[in-house]
Formats: C-alpha cells, structure tokens, sequence
C-alpha cells in the first residue's frame, strides 16, 4: 500500500450550500469560494427566494461577497405550487433547480409546501418537468425524529414513477433506505453531507450533548453511516457531495432551542480527503465531489485545482466578521489534512 501525502481536487463543487444573507453571506461565502469552483445555493432566505427579482438580487449580493475568488453561485427558487408555466419558463436559465421543503420541516420552511400529494404538486412538477428544471427536495415527513426520511421513502418512490422525465435530488440523505432506492427509479438522485459521512445519533447526543453537531435530518445509526459512506467512497454515479454547510450564529447553537445545521464549509475538503485516504478511495473522491454534480447538472466549472497535503490543520474555534459569528465542526481540534 503506497503512503499518499498530497493530493489534487479539480473544480470542486458543493451541490447543497447555505450561505445566508448580509454580514454572514460576508462571513462563510468567502470559506467556500476560496477552494469550491460553484455551488448550489439554498433559497430558505427569510423571506424565502421565489420571485425572479429576488432571485437574481440574491446571486448578485453572493458574486460581491464572493468577489475575490473565481467562483459560481447556482442559485435555486423556493418552490411554491403556486409558480405557472410561463414564469419558469422565464426564469429557468436563471436557476439550476428548485428546492422543496415540506412546511415547518426545518430553518425557515415555513411556507413550504402543506401536502407532498402528487396531485397538489402536479402543475408545478408538470412545468419542472417540461422545462427540464430539476427537482431538490428535503425529504423528511414530521414522524418521529429517527424515521422521518425512511417515511419519506414512499413519496419519493411517488414523484419519481408520476414524473419519469422529472429530475429528482433527494438532499442530504441520511439512511440505507435512501441508498436502496437510489438504484430503484433513473430519475432518482442524491446529495450526502460530509457530517453524515462521519457520525451517528451518538456523536450528537450519546454524551454531553453536542450542539454544532444537531442538524435536519438528525445523523442515523452506525448501519445508515455506512450505508452512505461506502456509496461515497465508490464515486456512485448517482451521488454528489453536498455540504448542507447551514452556518448559524454561536448564541443560536450554544443556547435552550439550538438551530439546527452543522457549519463545515473551512474544513470539507481537508477532511474529504482524509477520510477518502482512510479507506484508499481517493481515486473516486473527483467523481463524488465534482465529475458526477458536471455531469448531472451540465455544468462547465471555473478552473480551480485545490492541492491537499497530509499536514496538521488547526480548526479555527470561531470564524468572525463584524457583529456575525459561527462555530465550525471540529472546532479548536486538529485534522490531519490542510490545503496547500
Ligand atoms: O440542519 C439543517 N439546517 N437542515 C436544514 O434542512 C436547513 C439548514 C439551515 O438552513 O439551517
Ligand atoms: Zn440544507
């Protein structure tokens, strides 16, 4: 077995990124143009993103908070049953897909959607579905907390047979069930986090409860990490990287009614990679991290190689800009892996 001490990522790009709004956007944009190519940009804005205008406003702000790197903001509309053909049809080069929240489900999806009925979403995924606009969906039913995204399965298995041509993202997956039915439907594909990679309902509650490690969907069991995990390391086609980075201020984390999201947008990359070495995968870590998001989504990448060497890295214990702070994953600890 041969010792790998440093390694190249080509244009890599983070298909499930919170980057907020104001002093924040300013704060965590930067921590991820400065090594990801482009990445796909959540739209749970409060108000959310839904009209054009906001739209558009929306990637201009990120492109100057982003400003010193070369770096793509795909941009994504809040979905609402309520869009007609004619307007996505208007707005469908500006977006690279539309995300659907089932209301209340997490941060700021209040006014999602109110039935996952495939006959009250019907218009809508008929005009996605004609446009060629893809389908982001949060999958996620409000069961109890463990089982809600493998009662979820049901209305994935749903949408992808009443909408074949439909392109369908199921986020964030958390759950062997989500790997079995990736290879159920042609239609049906998926992000998975870097923290779900790595822990399990223990890391976040097994001790000392752990608040910068709470996040929707809430991490599973030990057989779901792995689930997910060897799906990843084999560069499955059907499976992208997607941060689900949701920076949060530290007092929102540290406190009674801790939000939800996991901030790892400084340290992916780094750890990507250690833990892609750890099981001798690196050979598909480009396929899982940038070639299978090109080719999914059609995207032609800004040039970007980032170098990793096997050097210690210090996590920093905050990162800081004016009045808006967050608390990164792996906080004040040192990871094995730095950018060159
Ligand atoms: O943990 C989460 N945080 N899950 C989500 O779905 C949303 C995100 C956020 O926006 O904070
Ligand atoms: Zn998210």
């Amino acid at each position: 077995m041969s010792i790998v001490n440093t390694f190249e990522i080509n244009e890599p790009l983070d298909m499930h990124l919170h980057l907020r709004d104001g002093d924040m956007l300013k704060l965590v944009g930067p921590l991820t143009s400065n090594t990801f190519s482009g990445a796909l940009i959540m739209p749970n804005l409060v108000p959310p993103v839904t009209t054009k205008e906001a739209l558009l406003d929306y990637k201009q702000r990120i492109k100057e908070a982003c400003s010193g790197d070369d770096f793509e903001p795909y941009v994504t509309l809040f979905f609402q049953t309520t869009y007609s053909y004619d307007f996505l049809k208007d707005v469908k080069d500006d977006i690279i897909g539309i995300k659907l929240y089932p209301a209340g489900i997490t941060t700021n999806s209040q006014t999602g959607v109110s039935s996952m009925d495939v006959e009250v979403l019907r218009p809508t995924l008929e005009a996605m579905s004609k446009l060629g606009i893809p389908l982001c969906i949060h999958g996620e039913t409000n069961g109890f907390v463990m089982d809600r995204e493998k009662e979820f399965m049901p209305i994935y298995e749903s949408i992808a047979s009443a909408f074949p041509d439909l392109k369908i993202i199921m986020e964030h997956i958390t759950t062997k069930d989500a790997i079995d039915l990736l290879d159920k439907y042609d239609n049906l594909y998926a992000t998975v986090t870097l923290h779900h990679l790595l822990i399990t309902l223990d890391d976040v509650a097994g001790g000392a409860l752990q608040p910068h490690l709470f996040c929707k969907p809430i991490a599973k069991r030990p057989e779901d990490r792995t689930a997910l995990l060897n799906t990843a390391l084999k560069g499955h086609p059907k499976l992208m990287f997607g941060s689900d980075s949701a920076p949060h201020p530290k007092h929102k984390k540290e406190c009674c009614g801790c939000a939800a999201g996991v901030f790892t947008s400084p340290i992916a990359l780094q750890v990507l990679t250690e833990l892609f070495d750890k099981y001798q995968s690196l050979d598909n870590l480009n396929a899982f991290v940038s070639l299978n998001a090109q080719k999914f989504y059609g995207l032609k990448p800004v040039k970007k190689t980032i170098k990793l060497v096997k050097k210690d890295f210090e996590v920093p214990s905050i990162y800081e800009y004016k009045d808006e702070n967050v608390v990164p994953m792996y906080a004040g600890e040192t990871i094995a892996w730095s950018i060159a």
